[in-house]
């Protein structure tokens, strides 16, 4: 018998039995230091149900785990809430060894899985609000279009009260714990924040009103239990409440000054700029982007009400990380923000304009600009510090 990779009981009838990603530190382009993992559950009935799967080179930890258990091939049905592949990689093998009754997903997502894979089995469309009975099982199936994907949807176990939200809620976390309240709090909401900014900001609209249709549907909540990350048993309103304020994206009085530079001219007028928005009260937070990664300049954003951006001018343009962070930025749609930039230049100087036209295209007006030629005097850097301190006057105006 394997003693290792035991499945985790989380309620009466439901197992963990999912992957702990230890070393994974990229995840599409999204910097994971604290790892990962992929979340899949059994639930035991008369027949039991696996809901989702894990990322396929992790197929053995996940079997090994239901094995711990019950022999895998006594499962009669999946539920696939989501086709990305951190979560459908091993569905085709676990349809191959299980040969269940049924696999159940979204409209959506039984095209989507049909998209992605050549399964020996048929799956079997769910509709949104949809309820059936899984041999005295009583599963909630709710659409959750584009948290993450179009194919996206929640599973809710009415007998146990757990609401298995895919994507939604989860986080980048490697832990030997399974549940919020066995982890330090402070990294649970940091992690719960990054991943929101870095994956879910977008959606924003779609979240508050997913937020509006669960609290409508009077559901009971005893559990979140999400794909990625720790299980929400003790702190369910707390995230409930931290996903409204992220999705209402309102500003705040924190700024973040965020640059790139080449012999530290941009570097010294980031730091003027910012001790002039402290010195008026706003929190900042500087951030390098050789240094820092696009995904916790995100995260560090998520609550910011104020952007300023620095690059110095390289061959006629802005530095290529600064381009990297405005292009991922971008895609983000954040809202409520006011920006500024600045930056160094030589001859030519189109860094600042360029810099500008990005965020004005992302509707984030430009309050202050300012660009130093060759290095900054005492001058300049007195002025970057006016307008810290302009922009913390503006950024004080918003937030009233
Ligand atoms: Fe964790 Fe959208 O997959």
């Amino acid at each position: 018998m394997n003693h290792h990779l035991k499945a985790i009981k989380i309620s009466d009838k439901v197992y963990w039995v999912g992957a702990i990603d230890w070393v994974m530190r990229d995840f599409h382009g999204y910097h994971t230091r604290r790892g990962s993992t992929y979340n899949a559950f059994l639930v035991i009935g008369e027949k039991p149900i696996l809901i989702d799967t894990v990322k396929a080179q992790f197929k053995d930890e996940l079997l090994t785990r239901i094995s711990s258990v019950m022999d895998p091939k006594r499962i009669k049905y999946i539920i696939s809430n989501h086709t990305e592949m951190d979560h459908s990689g091993c569905l085709p093998e676990l349809i191959d060894i299980t040969r269940p009754e049924k696999v159940f997903a979204s409209i959506n997502g039984t095209d989507a899985l049909n998209e992605h894979f050549k399964l020996s089995q048929e799956i079997t469309p769910v509709k949104d609000g949809e309820t059936l009975n899984l041999a005295g099982l009583k599963f909630t199936f709710l659409e959750a279009r584009m948290l993450h994907w179009p194919d996206s949807m929640f599973s809710y176990l009415n007998d146990e009260k757990i609401m298995f939200s895919s994507d939604a809620f989860g986080m980048h976390l490697a832990s030997s714990e399974r549940f919020d309240d066995e982890l330090d709090q402070s990294v649970l909401e940091y992690e719960a924040a990054k991943y929101y900014a870095n994956i879910i900001l977008l959606y924003s609209p779609i979240v508050l009103k997913a937020l509006e249709r669960v609290a409508k549907l009077g559901i009971e909540l005893k559990m979140i239990a999400p794909d990625h990350g720790p299980i929400w048993r003790r702190n369910i309103k707390r995230v409930l409440e931290l996903y409204k304020k992220w999705a209402e994206q309102k500003p705040a009085k924190k700024a973040v000054v965020v640059y790139d530079t080449m012999w530290n001219s941009t570097g010294k007028m980031a730091r003027a700029v910012s001790d002039g928005l402290a010195s008026a009260g706003i929190s900042v937070k500087v951030m390098k982007l050789r240094e820092d990664h696009r995904s916790d300049v995100v995260a560090e954003l998520l609550d910011a009400g104020a952007v300023l951006i620095g690059s110095p001018t390289l061959n006629n343009n802005i530095f290529p990380t600064v381009a990297d962070l405005l292009v991922y930025l971008k895609g983000l749609r954040p809202k409520n923000k006011i920006g500024a930039v600045f930056g160094s230049y030589g001859w030519s100087g189109e860094s600042v304009r360029h810099l500008k036209e990005k965020l004005e295209e992302m509707k984030i007006p430009v309050v202050a600009e300012i660009q130093s030629k060759y290095v900054p005097a005492q001058e300049m850097l007195d002025q970057c510090f006016a307008l810290g301190a302009q922009v913390a006057e503006r950024l004080k105006e918003v937030c009233k």
